[in-house]
């Protein structure tokens, strides 16, 4: 920040679509969120990624997918990122402060989207790690509870601590007035949230395809296994996480859909380095 005086032009973007940092929050030594300035021409829809990233050391932008982890509806905009310490971009990314720049491609892509899907009665989100970006957009999208009558995020993480982002964001949503307001304190009933670690002890420990194939998941939460008829899904993870899962989806007859041809589930890789 510079010191205003007369003399002091107004800033200009150093960067070709420069936004503004608002808010850094770390939440692990692996993890961290951040909000910054939305342009006032980009439209999004909730679940969306856009390319966003800084200025390499050759003076050419460095930039990454991300999603949008903050609802269309937001002034502000939301990501949540993991920090690779020798990665090109996060190594640098994750030391951003309220009031530096980094640069925002506003052009918003993406199928973790309610348009991709046929209408159904219960959705859910399978997450690991970051990869539970989109959903902290699309649990704060009234559309969501509008679509459906039941509303189950899993997110699988190593260690409790990984959790912490995504279970904060559920209880706020409750604790948040203009959230009960906007979203309907009622809807916030049809989230089901089922967190579990694989390498920390918790409450619910495995993988979500694990607990899928054997019906602990079902049983947990009493409800009748997948079916086509009723449930749609939306996976955001790793490489490995979205194949395996595909294919436990498809073991229960959902098919993957797109925006130009909605069916019962919908795929997105995670941010991954
Ligand atoms: P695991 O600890 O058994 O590998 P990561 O941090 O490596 O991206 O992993 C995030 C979480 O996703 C971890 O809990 C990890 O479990 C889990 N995971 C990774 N790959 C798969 C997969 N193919 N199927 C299900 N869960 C997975």
């Amino acid at each position: 920040p510079q010191a205003a005086t007369d003399a002091t032009p107004v800033k200009t973007p150093a960067l070709p679509d420069a936004q503004t940092v608002t808010a850094v929050k770390h939440w692990t030594d692996r993890l961290f969120s951040f909000r910054v300035t939305r342009p006032k021409t980009l439209r999004f829809r909730s679940g969306e990624f856009v390319m966003i990233g800084l200025l390499g050391d050759n003076g050419k932008p460095l930039l990454r997918a991300y999603s949008i982890a903050s609802p269309a509806w937001d002034d502000e905009l939301e990501f949540y990122s993991i920090k690779v310490q020798d990665g090109p971009l996060t190594s640098k990314l994750q030391h951003i402060q309220p009031g530096d720049e980094i640069i925002l491609r506003p052009k918003p892509v993406g199928t973790l989207v309610h348009d991709a899907l046929i209408p159904g009665k219960r959705i859910w989100f399978f997450a690991t790690g970051t990869g539970f970006a989109p959903f902290a957009s699309l649990l704060r999208e009234p559309a969501t509870y509008e679509n459906y009558d039941e509303v189950v995020v899993t997110h699988t993480c190593r260690d409790v601590a990984e959790l912490e982002y995504g279970r904060q964001l559920i209880e706020n949503l409750r604790q948040d007035e203009m959230m009960m307001e906007l979203l309907g304190a009622e809807n916030l009933n049809k989230i089901r949230y089922y967190p579990t670690t694989t390498r920390e002890q918790s409450p619910k420990m495995g993988r979500i395809t694990n607990l899928l194939k054997d019906g602990t998941v079902f049983a947990d939460l009493g409800i009748p296994p997948i079916n086509a008829e009723t449930d749609r899904a939306m996976v955001c993870g790793s490489l490995g996480f979205n194949i395996d899962l595909k294919e436990v989806l498809e073991g229960f007859g959902l098919r993957e859909g797109a925006n130009s041809d909605p069916k019962e589930y919908v795929v997105e890789k995670a941010f991954v380095g």
